[in-house]
């Protein structure tokens, strides 16, 4: 690559990049090729919204953009939260329609591009994540950017019904042409995108399998995200955690690990180790406890406050139902861990869910296989809505909506004898190999890079690309 690597995400690490997939993924890819990362800056209303900020710097450079308030709550927890996450996520019940937000969302992405811009140059490659910045590039674009321009969805690809929730449903296709590549975590979400391009009159498929759209042209493909399974496997090595933790030695350990979101699957999840202990009463099998790791986000957007409310009520529930004096069934933490901690807790427990009514990966599936002792591992319980069960499928795979047979995964796993559990995790562990996330940032800035470039642009007026109604 002549040029540099200028990475977006909404948010950016502000300390040692150590906790998440992507934050690790777009490390290592900048440390590699230098360049500079541009996200949300973490103080709200902490500078000049005109202007960029240098956070941090070493082997790349790190810039925050400034946030007010009003964008806070309108194009955070309003159009990319409100909006866009329960769009993506099958909860078109939760979408919060409001013209402040579809403003606020439109007008972040156009000052990040004003920003931005005059630091891109033509031979540069800009990779941008996530739902925050769908329009980003036709900001860029109309401001002359002839650069390459990807983008990675973190999350699911919606279906093409879900995207007439939106005010303007044909804003999607539009938003994703202006990049030259599109990529997405799984083969399912890249047939629903080609879907949507299939239903706009305005696309056309072109025979190397792009899509033309307008006088531009797109590619559409997955890519996997994974993690860094040998360091986690490593920290997951270090001394067991039990004395530091008090994890109850007596009871096998079954653990849950997610934000506190409505589309982890949670209360579910909760009733179906209900309805395991329940389907256990008055055996003499060992006991076995549920550890849920759940630190709230998003707090101010009632759908979140709500779930929270319902899983304390959920567990409560049962914990009155089936305590001992020296018995807690569910174990309930609101906070996060730190990632060698969480790395030693993985592989102490007998059995890992997740649930998740729809999930774009779920690296939290991938940190708990490559965290096993291949000797005596642990069992992964996966929902069949997670991205990751498209690879994994010799876990156990799951309908998150279904109690009696995740209740009967859970019993399943504990259970297992110990040749399956090997061949079960070895299949796993290979798919979380293949996945690394060095591998997938190679392969997606690999890709970017072979995408032909663009020579000129088509003067864009402004009403044009944001009122898509051809
Ligand atoms: P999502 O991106 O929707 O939050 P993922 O499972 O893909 O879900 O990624 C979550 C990441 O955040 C994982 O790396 C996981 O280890 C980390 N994480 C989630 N909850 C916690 C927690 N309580 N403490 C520490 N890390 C956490
Ligand atoms: C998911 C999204 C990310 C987001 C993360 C945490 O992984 O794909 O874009 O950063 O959740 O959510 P938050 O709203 O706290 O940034």
């Amino acid at each position: 690559m002549s040029g540099k690597l200028v990475v977006v995400s909404n948010r950016i690490p502000t300390g040692a990049p150590s906790s998440g997939g992507l934050v690790v993924a777009l490390h290592d890819a900048l440390t590699r090729s230098g360049g500079v990362w541009v996200g949300a800056h973490p103080d709200q209303d902490a500078g000049d919204p005109e202007s960029l900020t240098e956070i941090a710097s070493g082997d790349y450079d790190r810039l925050a953009f400034h946030l007010s308030e009003d964008d806070y709550e309108n194009y955070y927890l309003g159009f990319a939260n409100s909006v866009l996450w329960p769009l993506c996520h099958g909860r078109v019940d939760l979408v919060e329609i409001s013209r402040a937000y579809e403003a606020a969302y439109l007008g972040v992405n156009a000052r990040v591009a004003r920003l931005l811009a005059p630091r891109i140059g033509p031979d540069d490659m800009v990779w941008i994540h996530d739902y925050h910045f769908l329009p980003l590039a036709v900001e860029l674009r109309r401001l002359g950017v002839t650069a390459r321009i990807g983008f990675f969805l973190h999350i699911p690809f919606p279906p093409l019904s879900a995207l007439s929730t939106l005010p303007t449903p044909g804003d999607f296709a539009a938003w994703l042409s202006a990049f030259d590549l599109v990529g997405l975590q799984t083969r399912r979400d890249t047939a629903a995108c080609l879907e949507m391009f299939r239903a706009d009159p305005r696309a056309e498929f072109m025979t190397d399998g792009t899509v033309k759209f307008h006088d531009r042209t797109v590619s559409v493909r997955s890519f996997p995200i994974g993690i860094d399974a040998d360091s986690f496997a490593e920290a997951a090595r270090a001394p067991d955690p039990e004395a530091e933790l008090g994890v109850d030695t007596g009871a096998d350990l079954v653990i849950g690990v997610d934000r506190l979101d409505y589309s982890k699957g949670l209360p579910n999840r909760f009733r179906a180790f209900g309805a395991f202990l329940d389907g256990r009463a008055g055996s003499d099998a060992p006991r076995a406890s549920l550890l849920q790791i759940a630190p709230p986000t998003r707090e101010r957007v009632a759908a979140y406050r709500a779930i929270r409310t319902e899983l304390e009520e959920i567990s409560g529930r049962l914990n009155g139902a089936h305590s001992e004096l020296d018995w807690t069934p569910i174990r309930y933490i609101h906070r996060g861990v730190e990632r060698s901690t969480l790395a030693r807790l993985y592989r102490r427990a007998r059995a890992c869910l997740v649930t998740s009514l729809a999930d774009g990966m779920n690296l939290v599936a991938k940190e708990y296989v490559a965290a096993q002792d291949p000797e005596n591992p642990g069992v992964l319980i996966l929902s069949r809505f997670a991205g990751a069960a498209e690879d994994m499928t010799e876990a156990l795979l799951v309908n998150p909506y279904d109690i009696d047979e995740m209740a009967a995964a859970i019993e399943t796993a504990l259970t297992m004898p110990i040749e399956e559990r090997r061949r079960r995790h070895a299949h796993s562990l290979r798919v979380v190999r293949d996945t690394h996330v060095t591998r997938w940032a190679q392969s997606v800035l690999g890709c970017l890079a072979t995408c032909p470039p663009t020579l000129s642009l088509r003067a864009t007026p402004k009403s044009e690309t944001l009122t898509l109604a051809d």
